[in-house]
């Protein structure tokens, strides 16, 4: 059967996901991301999903929510953020979800931190979170920053995961082995590491997350800046 799904990596968290329905965005950080395959002046797209307000993931939204009308979906601080920059926004909460034109996206937990920086320092806007989309009959997991956590184990347990993303950088969020042991909890049919690589900072050697997980008899895919998995 012919594919529905294609995922596109644009480097660190960035993904476009295309369905006959919609093109949905993740976290486009494309300016100053050193990795990214795309500029954000070329992206299409009908929604943009942002897991955090952190630079790396926030990163282009509100110019390509402008230019395309694309509505803006993220947790209710970030949401009225990005909404009182002049953008559609729908807002959601953690473990709540919603149908939209394109399928049933629902917030994940994800434990990291989400604020931008004001005039006297950080400003936390809500908490962030991961993104649990099924599309077209698929289900795929995008983890956001996170370490790992029991939550995941809740997934693994109830969905069917055609597809995770899950971040192996370190410093910031899990690293190679964690995420392999998210993989064990999440047991995905395939998974593509992100947020590494980008930086000094989260330089790891993706092999060890494939390897890692390979032990337990789950498949990585490492995908290229650029790269197309269809599902
Ligand atoms: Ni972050
Ligand atoms: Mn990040």
């Amino acid at each position: 059967m012919a594919s529905n799904v294609s995922v596109q990596y644009l480097g660190h968290s960035c993904f476009l996901v295309t369905t006959p329905k919609a093109k949905i965005l993740i976290d486009p950080f494309l300016t100053g991301n050193p990795k990214a395959a795309a500029k954000a002046e070329d992206i299409q797209c009908d929604f943009i999903l942002v897991s955090h307000a952190h630079a790396d993931h926030y990163g282009d939204t509100v110019s390509i929510a402008k230019r395309t009308g694309a509505t803006v979906v993220a947790v209710y601080e970030l949401a009225l953020h990005v909404g009182a920059q002049g953008v559609p926004v729908h807002p959601l909460g953690c473990g709540g979800g919603g149908e939209f034109p394109f399928g049933r996206l629902q917030l994940t937990i994800a434990h990291h931190t989400s604020s931008v920086e004001g005039p006297n320092g950080p400003v936390m806007l809500g908490s962030p979170v991961g993104f649990l989309m099924r599309l077209e009959g698929k289900t795929i997991y995008f983890a956001g920053d996170t370490a790992l956590t029991m939550d995941m184990q809740l997934l693994g347990e109830r969905k069917q995961i055609d597809l995770a993303l899950l971040p192996i950088g370190d410093n910031f969020t899990m690293g190679p082995e964690d995420a392999a042991e998210a993989v064990r909890f999440l047991r995905p049919k395939l998974s593509v590491p992100m947020h590494y690589n980008t930086f000094p900072m989260i330089e790891v050697d993706p092999d060890v997350f494939v390897r890692e997980a390979g032990k337990h008899g789950y498949k990585v895919e490492v995908m290229q800046p650029g790269g197309i998995l269809e599902l």
